[in-house]
């Protein structure tokens, strides 16, 4: 059965992450039949998240930039496993403009409408950097926060600033991590819920029937997909 991977490219340079997403997709595709829905950003979401909180209030569509998210939230929701390629950008973290994609996609997260669909499917974060790894982090929480079933990741520390220029040694072992990590990933099976995951849903489930309540748009939301009736796990 073939797998569908979405792929997140955090910048429009084709340099270091672009180069170990390459090798890691390569690796997969090596394990089976998958097939990769890439985008690129800044181009696939040009503009910023204006916060105007539609999305967290309101179906997705209300999104003033739902002609840029539609085709993304289309792609991720058909996808088996998705990856997220970003280079760390000072400030510990990742790109402005994957974290903007992720802004446009608040409405995933556990405490507004969580999709059941996600709690099937497992996600890579793959980071490269000069010398961090912090980018790592906030990337995984927040695609927990979505209810991702399993996330996973690796983090590309270079020492320099362009790929080739790693010695020869260095790269060949960079790029045999990522080829395992690939294979992992493939193989990859859906397992129980994280204890976090499964925490916050509960208390989320309390907090928006208890103190949202009828109306409000993630009450309405649980409700029709009666997840206040049993656990959807
Ligand atoms: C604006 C900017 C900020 C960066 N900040 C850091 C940093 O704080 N720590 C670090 O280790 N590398 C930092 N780097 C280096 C990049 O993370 C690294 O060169 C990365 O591999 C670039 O990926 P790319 O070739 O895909 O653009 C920064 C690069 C840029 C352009």
């Amino acid at each position: 059965m073939e797998m569908k991977v979405v792929v997140i490219h955090g910048s429009p340079r084709k340099g270091n992450t672009y180069t170990a997403a390459k090798i890691f997709m390569e690796a997969m595709g090596q394990r089976g039949n998958v097939s990769f829905t890439e985008f690129f950003l800044p181009e696939a979401v040009p503009e910023f998240c204006l916060g105007c909180q539609q999305c967290l209030s309101h179906p997705r569509e209300m999104c003033p930039h739902a002609r840029w998210i539609e085709p993304i939230y289309q792609a991720i929701m058909e996808a088996d496993a998705l990856l997220f390629a970003t280079p760390h950008y000072g400030a510990s973290s990742m790109t402005g403009t994957m974290k903007n994609m992720l802004d446009h996609l608040a409405f995933f997260a556990l405490t507004v409408s969580p999709r059941k669909e996600m709690f099937g499917k497992k996600a890579f974060v793959l980071t490269t950097a000069t010398g961090s790894k912090a980018a790592l982090r906030p990337m995984k929480k927040c695609l927990k926060s979505w209810g991702i079933n399993r996330v996973s990741s690796t983090g590309i520390r270079m020492f320099t600033d362009k790929w080739e220029k790693m010695p020869e040694r260095k790269r060949q072992k960079q790029e045999k991590k990522l080829g395992e990590a690939a294979r992992r990933f493939y193989a990859m099976k859906r397992k129980k819920p994280y204890l976090s995951t499964r925490c916050q849903y509960f208390i989320n489930r309390f907090v928006i029937r208890q103190y949202m309540g009828i109306g409000s748009y993630p009450f309405e939301y649980w409700k029709e997909n009666g997840y206040f009736e049993k656990c959807s796990f």
